[in-house]
């Protein structure tokens, strides 16, 4: 994804190791390297536990690493910036304030809401929650939280939009609903879009490249990219063809059993010399 010059986002030997309280450590990422490109969709996919929300949060500026670089636009990352949107896997809405007033927040936070006001609507419209302004979180679905989640990144136009799991608790209708609607908002705003996700298939159908981890020390095992032309189709063969190819990989990662073929050489031979 490197085109040799500096890139957008410049990941350099990111070191994350967490210390419990008995000391024992987990070395969440080991010696990580990464480019990304602006306006690329991005995936993160690899088991449990291989510090794929980590990476996320370290790009965010949530954490900071004990070694390594990590850079956007040629400057360091520090503390978390509305140039970076992060949605949770779980949508974390204020239960007391409205979608629009839960969408509108970050405007506030920055004193732009009197000339920026508008964008509220713009967003609720783009992420398909008209009608439902005026409710409060508890009165909508995971997959409208989620919806108001994403739009409330959105609406501070951020550089990079940081999606963890954000579609992982969702039915598979409501799921691949969202999946398209954060495709075309992606196409309309040319953000850059980092997303964590388990599914394989939404890996290949949203993103360019999808960053394959390995777990415990978590590293980049490989990156896939996806060159799929026209409108993207789970049945077509090359998509076919690449799911095969990255569920490979990742029961290589470790991250899913399934029962592995013994070698014929380490078969029980029989008294005939066949093997049984
Ligand atoms: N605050 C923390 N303190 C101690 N260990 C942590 C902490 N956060 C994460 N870890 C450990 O670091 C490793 C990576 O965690 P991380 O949450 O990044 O994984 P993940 O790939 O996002 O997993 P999942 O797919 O389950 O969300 C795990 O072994 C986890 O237990
Ligand atoms: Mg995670």
């Amino acid at each position: 994804m490197s085109n040799g010059q500096s890139s957008f986002i410049e990941i350099r030997q990111i070191n994350r190791v967490y210390f419990d309280t008995t000391g024992r450590q987990t070395v969440a990422l080991q010696d990580v390297d990464l480019d990304i490109e602006k306006g690329e969709f991005i995936s993160f996919i690899g088991p449990s536990g291989c510090g794929k929300t980590t990476l996320l949060r370290l790009i965010a500026g949530l954490d900071s690493p004990q070694s390594g670089t990590l850079k956007m636009e040629g400057k360091p990352v520090g503390k978390p910036s509305h140039e970076r949107g992060y949605v949770f896997q779980q949508a974390a809405l204020f239960p007391w304030k409205t979608v629009e007033d839960n969408i509108a927040t970050g405007l506030k936070a920055r004193n732009i809401y009197k000339e920026k006001k508008g964008d509220v609507a713009k967003y609720i419209d783009m992420i398909g929650l008209n009608g439902f302004e005026k409710a409060y979180p508890h009165e909508i679905s995971g997959g409208m939280a989620q919806r108001v989640a994403i739009a409330r990144a959105l609406i501070n136009e951020p550089k990079v939009l940081l999606l963890d799991e954000p579609l992982g608790a969702l039915d598979a209708f409501t799921r691949i609903d969202l999946q398209n609607t954060i495709r075309k908002i992606w196409e309309a705003t040319g953000t850059t879009i980092a997303l964590v996700t388990h599914d394989v298939d939404e890996a290949i159908f949203m993103s360019d490249h999808i960053v394959i981890m390995t777990a415990r020390p978590g590293k980049i095992s490989e990156i896939v990219d996806v060159k799929l032309t026209g409108e993207r189709d789970r049945n077509d063969n090359d998509f076919i063809v690449l799911r095969r190819y990255v569920l490979d990989k990742l029961h290589l990662a470790g991250g899913h059993d399934k029962p592995q073929p013994v070698p014929l050489e380490d078969r029980v031979i029989g008294g005939d010399g066949e093997a049984i």
